[in-house]
């Protein structure tokens, strides 16, 4: 894991320091193609245009044969500002900015369910240690995936639609790009994969792809022992003899889970190979149910119940998969709202409007019939917590109601009563030296009192 890390890193180094450009330039067209402003012309020597008006790629220097496809009128950056801020931030192209804001708030607080920030935390001897644990990991994830995003600007430059390896849907059109046909570029699946096998020194690619080959096996490992581990302990453990529940068999009860977790794991892996996405899902998951009661057990603990828990993580799913087929989804990740909002439509017959076509010729971009492009997706992620939070509280707060007037749990109807009651977690002092913090004992207790039905 740290050797591939480093790896990652070394090669990032390489990039930074090698590569002239980290992202396409300007293009420079081909005969007949205009530039889009006085800057790019003079960058590229550019000459009067038929209309004597425009100015247009330099045959004399660029030769007849032409650079590149004029994708790039402006060049791509490292960085947009306005991509986070604005629906019309990415010009020409549409922006997912609801997509984008949503994924990173799922990303960040579904972590807190997540194994990493879990075992840094139980791991901790002390709130400050966790805390100062997950502040260093926060760096050096920013340090380690910074580079890479800057790789991604690197694969657009060699493998982006101004490259030679460039395909294109013909049968497309796009106003805002100026294309009566070939507007939709299809992107390379296996572009970086290729850029770390064809532009890095053989070493460093292959030191770079066993660092994300690394990162990638040691998170699912840690995800298969956990999910083996929370079976065998919240599902298995509570089903049968708590005699049988000692320390020795609950470890061989785990193990014996692994190999079905893994065999489901490989069958999803099979069926649907999409990495990046899933791991948003599970995130989003997360987010949805278990997020609002694993703050409020720690935040809240007297105002919650077992059966308010259970009811917010049912709601929570069931919203957010109600919400996955009840909103407009058709894709593209793109709110209707904004001037580049749309799709491509059927090709058209002439020349793009950034050629320079002295007996006309160049198409009517009206002509262009693209379909408006709407996509709520983001929003099920972002309503979904919000659900579960009110559920929690408010069945919670019957169910104390019932208790206060002497009823039983609402949920004891349908689960046996020892269900409800908590696993009781390991005292530090019971495995290590180390004095337990008086505040952390407080809250345990608390929340004992509380969710223990009597
Ligand atoms: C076009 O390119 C040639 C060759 O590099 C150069 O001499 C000429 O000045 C260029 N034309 C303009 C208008 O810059």
């Amino acid at each position: 894991m740290v050797i591939g890390i480093i790896g990652i890193l070394v090669a990032a180094a390489y990039v930074l320091s090698t590569f002239e450009h980290l992202h396409p330039p300007p293009s420079v067209g081909f005969p007949g193609y205009i530039y889009p402003n006085q800057e790019v012309c003079d960058e590229y020597g550019g000459v009067l245009g038929s209309d004597g008006a425009s100015c247009v790629y330099n045959e004399t220097r660029w030769g007849s044969t032409g650079i590149d496809n004029g994708a790039w009128p402006f060049g791509d950056s490292l960085q947009v500002n306005a991509e986070m801020t604005s629906v019309d931030g990415l010009p020409p192209f549409p922006n997912a900015i609801l997509f984008n804001w949503a994924t990173i708030f799922v990303l960040a607080a579904g972590n807190l369910s997540a194994i990493d920030f879990q075992q840094r935390c139980m791991a901790a001897t002390a709130p400050q240690t966790a805390a100062r644990g997950c502040i260093l990991a926060g760096v050096i994830t920013l340090a380690v995936t910074l580079p890479v995003a800057y790789m991604g600007g690197l694969a657009r430059l060699f493998y982006g639609p101004d490259s030679a390896y460039a395909a294109f849907e013909v049968n497309t059109c796009s106003a805002p790009l100026g294309l009566p046909t070939c507007a939709q570029w299809l992107p390379d699946p296996n572009a970086f994969l290729k850029l770390c096998a064809t532009q890095f020194p053989i070493v460093l690619g292959a030191w770079g792809l066993i660092g994300i080959a690394a990162a990638s096996m040691s998170t699912s490992a840690g995800a298969l022992l956990a999910i083996s581990t929370i079976m065998a302990r919240n599902v298995g453990g509570k089903v049968g003899d708590p005699e049988l529940r000692a320390a020795g068999f609950m470890l061989s009860f785990a193990r014996a889970h692994v190999p079905v977790v893994i065999t489901i794991g490989a069958l999803i892996a099979a069926a649907y190979n999409e990495t990046g996405y899933l791991l948003v899902v599970a995130f989003d998951i997360a987010l949805s149910s278990t997020i609002a009661p694993l703050l409020a057990i720690v935040h809240a603990p007297n105002r919650i119940t077992p059966s308010g828990g259970v009811v917010a993580l049912l709601g929570g799913m069931s919203t957010r998969v109600i919400l996955e087929f009840a909103l407009p989804k058709d894709g593209s990740f793109v709110l209707p709202y904004g001037q580049y909002a749309y799709g491509y439509g059927e090709g058209q017959a002439g020349l793009p409007s950034f050629v320079d076509a002295p007996d006309g010729g160049t198409w009517n971009a009206a002509a262009c019939d693209a379909p408006r492009l709407r996509d709520w997706t983001g929003l099920d992620s972002l309503v979904s917590p919000l659900v579960c939070t009110a559920l929690l509280f408010g069945v919670s707060a019957w169910d104390l109601r019932r208790m206060r007037q002497g009823r039983p749990p609402l949920l004891s109807r349908l689960v046996p009563a020892h269900w409800l009651v908590p696993v009781v977690a390991t005292r530090s002092s019971d495995c290590t030296a180390t004095t337990e913090d008086p505040t952390k004992t407080q809250t345990a207790t608390h929340s004992h009192l509380v969710l223990a039905p009597k």
